[in-house]
Order: C-alpha cells, then sequence, then structure tokens
C-alpha cells in the first residue's frame, strides 16, 4: 500500500546554515571578533587547525548561493546575524557595513522567492561580551535585546519569522559544561547560570519585540527523544534526568514557568534558587517553536557519567552517521508529538534535520551521489509527515545544511551539505540530495508516497 505523503498546503521547505559556519570575512568591514574567531585560534581546539575566516566565503557569495536556492526551488532560508558584525563590541556603535549585509542578503532573498528566517545568536557571542563575563553576567539579557532590537528596527519589514536563541542547551553544555565549544569552560557551576542568562535574554527579545516587531518571533531547541534501556527503576530515572536536562530545561520555563524538578538532583548545589521575576520574563508568549532534531538517545544509569549519571547504549543493526549519531526517524515523529502533548499546539517549524556521512569523492560527471543521505532525508520526512497525520501543527521543514560548513569543533571534516563544497575553489555541487529534496520541495512530499507502508 502506499502512503500520500502530500504535505498541508503552505508548508514551507527550506534549508538553514548559521553565520560562523559559513560567511567567512568574520572581522572583515568593520566587524568584531566572536568567540568562535577566538577559540578557532586557539591551537588544538578545532580538528586539523581548521576556521570560520573564510568558511563558505557566504558574505561574499551570497547572491550565488540565493541563485543555487532558486535553481533548487527551495522557499526558506533560515541564516543567523553575527551579532559582533552588526555590533562590533556588542553593544553601542552599529557597524553599518555589518547590517548592510544582512540588508542585502534578505533583499535578495525575497527578490528570489525565498523568505528569510533570522536566528538572532546562534552561538558567536562577541568576544568584547565575553570579556564582561558573556553569558554569566545578568546583564547579557539586555546586551542582547539591545542587539535585538538593532535588527528588528533594521528588518521587521521583510523578515516576518523570527528565532531569538539557537539551542541554548549545545550553548551551555558545549560551552560551559564540558568545554568542547566556545567559550571553551568546563565547570558545573557555571553551567546552570549561562543557560538561565540565555533564557533571560530570550525572554528579554521576546518582549522587545512586541515593542518593535510586527510579526512572529520563537525559540529554536534541540529536543532529543530518551527511551529507556530498561524498565529498570535506575534506568527510568536516568531518562528522567537526561530528559529534563536536555529538553524540559528549556521548554518548561518557557510554556510552564518552572524548571523541571531534577535540575536540583543533577546540579546539586549549583543549581541556583532563581529570582521569580525572572520566571516571568523567561515566560513571555511565543508565537512558534523550532525543532532542531538529528538523532535520539536509549539511555541507562551511569553512576561514572558526570553529572548526569546517565549514558546512551548504542544500539545494535542501527545505522550511525558520521557523527556518531544513530539513525532513528520515528524520534523526530515522537519528539514532535511529545511537544504538543506537553506544552499546547504551538506552531512548530522542524529548523534542522540532517546527516554528515563520508560522500565519494566527485564523479567525473560532477555528480556526488550521497545515497545514504537521501535515505535519511526521505525517512525524517515520512517520519514529519506522520506526526501531521497526528494533529501536530508542523509548518515547514529547514534541512540542514544547504551547504557542506565549519561543523564547529570538528572544523570540515564533516559535511552535512546538500550541496557539496570544495572549500579550495569554493565552487558548490549539488549533492543528489539536493536533487532529490528539490522534488520533495516541487512536488510538496508527494514524491516521498512510496515509502509508505
Ligand atoms: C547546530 C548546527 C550544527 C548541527 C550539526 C546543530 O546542533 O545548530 O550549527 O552544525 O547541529 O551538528
Amino acid at each position: 500500500m502506499t502512503v500520500d505523503r502530500t504535505f498541508p498546503a503552505g508548508f514551507l521547505w527550506g534549508s538553514a546554515t548559521a553565520a560562523y559556519q559559513v560567511e567567512g570575512s568574520s572581522t572583515a568591514d568593520g566587524a568584531g571578533m566572536s568567540i568562535w574567531d577566538r577559540f578557532a585560534h586557539t591551537p588544538g581546539l578545532i580538528a586539523d587547525g581548521d576556521t570560520g575566516d573564510v568558511a563558505c566565503d557566504q558574505y561574499r557569495l551570497y547572491r550565488q548561493d540565493v541563485a543555487l536556492m532558486r535553481e533548487l526551488g527551495l522557499q526558506a532560508y533560515r541564516f543567523s546575524v553575527s551579532w559582533s558584525r552588526v555590533l562590533p563590541q556588542g553593544r553601542g556603535a552599529v557597524n553599518p557595513a555589518g547590517l548592510d549585509y544582512y540588508d542585502r542578503l534578505a533583499d535578495t532573498l525575497l527578490e528570489n522567492g525565498v523568505e528569510p528566517l533570522v536566528t538572532l545568536y546562534h552561538w558567536d557571542l562577541p568576544a568584547a561580551l565575553d570579556d564582561r563575563g558573556g553569558w554569566l553576567n545578568p546583564d547579557s539579557a539586555d546586551w542582547f535585546s539591545d542587539y535585538a532590537n538593532v535588527m528588528y528596527r533594521k528588518l521587521d519589514g521583510r523578515v516576518k519569522t523570527w528565532a531569538t536563541l539557537n539551542e541554548p542547551w549545545v550553548v551551555t553544555d558545549g560551552g560551559y559544561l564540558h568545554g568542547a565549544l566556545a567559550p571553551g569552560h568546563k565547570n558545573r557551576f557555571e553551567a546552570p547560570i549561562a543557560s538561565h542568562n540565555l533564557m533571560r535574554a530570550h525572554g528579554s527579545a521576546v518582549k522587545a519585540y512586541r515593542a518593535e516587531g510586527k510579526h512572529r518571533i520563537g525559540l529554536v531547541v534541540n529536543l532529543e527523544p530518551k527511551y529507556p534501556a530498561s524498565q529498570d527503576p535506575a534506568d527510568l530515572a536516568a531518562v528522567a534526568r537526561a530528559d529534563a536536562y536536555m529538553n524540559r530545561q528549556y521548554l518548561d520555563p518557557v510554556f510552564l514557568g518552572r524548571y523541571p524538578e531534577e535540575m536540583t538532583e543533577i546540579f546539586g548545589e549549583a543549581w541556583p534558587t532563581w529570582p521569580a521575576e525572572d520566571y516571568a520574563l523567561i515566560a513571555q508568549p511565543i508565537d512558534w517553536l523550532g525543532v532542531n532534531y538529528y538523532t535520539r538517545n536509549v539511555t541507562r544509569q551511569d553512576p561514572a557519567s558526570w553529572p548526569l549519571k546517565a549514558t546512551s547504549v548504542r544500539q545494535r543493526q542501527a545505522t550511525y552517521t558520521e557523527t556518531g549519531w544513530e539513525v532513528f526517524p520515528q524520534g523526530l515523529t515522537d519528539i514532535l508529538v511529545w511537544v504538543r502533548d506537553r506544552y499546547g499546539d504551538i506552531p512548530l517549524s522542524v529548523t534542522e534535520n540532517g546527516a554528515a556521512f563520508f560522500d565519494p569523492p566527485q564523479a567525473e560527471d560532477g555528480r556526488v551521489q550521497d545515497p545514504l543521505r537521501v535515505s535519511y532525508l526521505r525517512k525524517h520526512l515520512a517520519a514529519v509527515h506522520d506526526a501531521i497525520a497526528q494533529g501536530v501543527k508542523v509548518e515547514g521543514y529547514m534541512v540542514w545544511s544547504l551547504l557542506d560548513n565549519l561543523e564547529w569543533s570538528l572544523g570540515f571534516s564533516k559535511r552535512f551539505g546538500i550541496v557539496h563544497v570544495n572549500f579550495a575553489t569554493q565552487a558548490r555541487t549539488p549533492k543528489d540530495s539536493a536533487r532529490f529534496y528539490a522534488q520533495v520541495v516541487a512536488s510538496n512530499g508527494a514524491v516521498l508516497a512510496d515509502e509508505g507502508a
């Protein structure tokens, strides 16, 4: 039996990137340094000594990239703004050339029929603000909303969908707890403070938007459903901690006005009591929620694993991506349904989904065959469709990523793009997955029909 996989009319199909991963020219034309410029230029922190100095050179090649989106029929582009390109010191004086870049990018997208979706913070805090304590400084909420206002005033006429933060969990887990990402701290006492200030910054920027903006603002989180490795109560408790830490820590305060009770168990004395007014600030109503989904986690207790005392169990007979993530499409359906069931009927968009796989060298005819990525996308798109069939309001899907790009600490070693980038020449070559995705978009999902049960 074939299943009709046509998506609802108006479903928005696009792709996503982030400033530091694609733009390059990160300190050109008056831009200030971000924590990622610093991190990347500290020897040993990024694989192979890679940096975002050039990346995909999108700062200069954006017209070409927008033309490519048009050629592929993509309807939306989720990109992020480099805060220190616009405000070199993070606050105060605006760098007109930096602001102008996003102005031109938005215009070029619209001229080509591609809707801009803007993320205000995708991990690249201005270095000057890190010097003042970064996300550990309670003033960071005001810094962020002042910067957000600059962007709203410039772009809200043309940008109709805004996101405050991308993945606050990764910012704090990677940046303040385990140190694998900028600013590279490893501190159990800092992580809760950074998380909380990020959420205050989110709330503050939403509040500012209500005064300045006329369209929609939301938050983007990475969600990873946690499944128990066994029914042993110790494993079930480990699942609750893992889920609280990664998923509910960010959504409960936004939608329910509180943190999950497991947070004290996880962080112990490092989890402070927060001022009551902070909860009101964080719980500003939002218009939409972005969900980034890559994988699931089968969890068991592990007293040796810090601070969660939980670990993931590798699955036999599963496909794992190049970043070591299990391919588990059902998890995407499950998490979308979970969001609706727990938090209500807010409009959702899958703002990132994709996979790094080893891509064979380009064939002589120029083709890049990436069958594993095609299969990943096919199955995950069917999973999104399943969630919609269960009544979840999913309004769009942004593949991660348009281009192979700088995969943070893993440098250019992991390729997530549907378009191959030759980093020596900056040549772009759509992979088979790009051609496949173009057909999905053109048919509004109908070509996925054969995947049905
Ligand atoms: C991030 C992206 C990243 C992707 C793949 C997400 O956590 O938002 O910037 O490249 O995952 O690791």
